[in-house]
Order: structure tokens, then sequence, then C-alpha cells
């Protein structure tokens, strides 16, 4: 087994590595002046289960072409299978077509994936679950929910409250209401445009209850902070957010710090430097080398 890291989240790959006792593989990767990438690994992997790191965040675009372009080098060098460990699956919310002539970008990246050479797919929480379906090779959907659970359960919330921020959440939420055996609240909201979210009908009782929000990622946090104020409007106590993948788009960790949110806890699925001490970070690294 040998495992390379591309550029996304370096520290992470490092961290996997360590657990299985294990170096992180020699592979250079470099920018020519127009902006192509160039791999080139750095020692044999010929006849070797390689897995390749790569989350899909912030410059998305950038680190998907890296991820095909190490499976694309790894396959022409003879490896015998090649896993992707993609801890943030990228177009993960463009599954489906919601209007006419939309993409499903989630199932081109699938494609993709497939067609350089992809033997495997270790991922985390997934936008959307049945996007495994996508794939006709194998993937690991794991999921952070029951790490989340143990930190929450530290925290020793009274009169907690599991707010699922919309009905696409809801399943995550009422596993994640049973594991720490606490009520669990819909919101229902309307999005006017991308990365906007009016929260429109909360179904279940929040007053003077402390919300645990979870979510699978924040990207703006427009969602967060819409789902915060309505249950603030109904007189909630300050929230505690616990969302997988922390995109944080634009200042959307500014905007986290807001007086009706306690804590926000996320994963390192994605890297994010400098997070004030009202963030909590919790490694994925145990559970995706317990994959691998
Ligand atoms: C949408 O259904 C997702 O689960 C998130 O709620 C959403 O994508 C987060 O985006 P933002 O932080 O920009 O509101």
């Amino acid at each position: 087994v040998k495992i390379f890291s591309g550029t996304s989240n370096h520290l992470l790959a490092t961290n996997i590595a360590s657990h299985l006792n294990k170096e992180l593989g020699k592979v250079r990767i470099s920018r020519f002046k127009s902006g192509e990438i160039y791999v080139h690994f750095e020692e044999s992997v010929r006849n070797q289960d390689v897995f390749i790191i790569q989350t899909l965040g912030h410059p998305v675009n950038e680190n998907l072409m890296e991820l095909l372009i190490m499976v694309d080098a790894a396959r022409r060098a003879s490896a015998k299978s090649i896993s992707a460990v993609i801890p943030y699956f990228a177009y993960g919310r463009q599954e489906k077509k919601d209007a006419p002539r939309e993409p499903i970008t989630a199932k081109m990246i699938v494609d993709l994936l497939s067609t350089v050479g992809v033997s495997r797919v270790v991922t985390l929480d997934l936008h959307a679950p049945a996007i495994q379906g996508f794939f006709n090779i194998p993937v690991d959907h794991l999921s952070a929910l029951q790490l989340i659970s143990d930190h929450i359960l530290q925290c020793n919330i009274q009169n907690p409250i599991i707010v699922s921020p919309d009905a696409g959440r809801a399943k995550m939420a009422e596993k994640l209401a049973t594991l720490l055996d606490a009520p669990f609240a819909i919101m229902l909201k309307k999005r006017p445009q991308h990365n906007a979210a009016k929260v429109t009908h909360i179904i279940g009782e929040v007053t003077d209850h402390t919300p645990i929000i979870i979510e699978d990622m924040i990207d703006t946090g427009g969602t967060i902070i819409s789902v915060v104020e309505g249950l603030q409007e109904k007189g909630a106590k300050p929230a505690y957010i616990c969302a997988t993948h922390p995109l944080f788009s634009d200042n959307a960790a500014q905007k986290l710090l807001h007086p009706g949110i306690e804590e926000v806890v996320v994963t390192d699925s994605i890297a994010f430097e400098n997070l004030s001490d009202s963030f909590k970070v919790l490694s994925v690294a145990p559970l995706l080398s317990d994959a691998i």
C-alpha cells in the first residue's frame, strides 16, 4: 500500500498516513506558467495498491483536476489499484436536475473519476448519499456523525434539541437525536437563489432549548445564520452548529461569530487555518485511515 497526497489538505493526509504507521509517498505536483498541472510520482507505484488523498475544497476545480491527473499518472505507472480518498466530495449539491437545461455535475465527476482509472472511492458525508449509486466501483461512504455525537456528549448541554436545517438533513438529524437520546426539530426553508436561504417553518418545540444544528457543510454560512435567527425568534438558546465540511467561502467564519451561536463543530475534511476558539475541529484522520 502506498499513500500519496494532493495539495488540498496535506496535514490531513499526513495524519492519515501516521495512523497507518506509514509515510506519505513522494510525488511532485507543480504548475506550468499557463496554470496547467504537472504530476510526477517520485517513487515506483508498479503493482502497488495506491491511495490518493485529495479533498475538494477551495479551489475546487484545481483540486479536482489535480486528483484526476494524479490518478492518470498512477494508472500509467502500472499501479495495481487506485483508491481516491475524497473527504469532501464537491458538486454533491448538483446530483439531480432541478430545472430544465441543468447539468448533473456530481454524476459527471463520478464518470471522470472512473474514466481516469479510480478503482475505489472513500468519502465522507456526501451531500446526497444516493450519489454512491452513480459509481460502478466500490464506495466507502463514511460519516462523521459518531465523532460529532461523542464531542457533543462531552459538552453536557442542558435541554438540547437536535435541529435539521431542512428536510434533506432530517435523516442525519434523526440519527444524531438517537445517538444523543434527544428530541428533534425540522426547519423548512426556501432558496431564493444559490447560497441564500429563508426559513419558512419550524416543526418542533424549540423554546428554551439549546439547538444542536446538524449540517453536511457550511459554505457561505447563509443557511446557518438564517436557521439560527429563526430559532432565536422562537426563544431558543444560543445554538451548537455541527457540520462535517467547513467550506467557509467568503467571510463565513466571521459570520459564524454570531451571538446566537455558542460553538461551531466541524471536521478537518477541509483545511482551515486560524479559526477562533468558538470553533472546534474534530479530526477524521482515524476514521479515514480505518477505511484504508
Ligand atoms: C444545502 O442543502 C446544504 O446542506 C447546505 O445547507 C448549504 O449548501 C450550505 O450553504 P451556505 O452555507 O452557503 O448557506
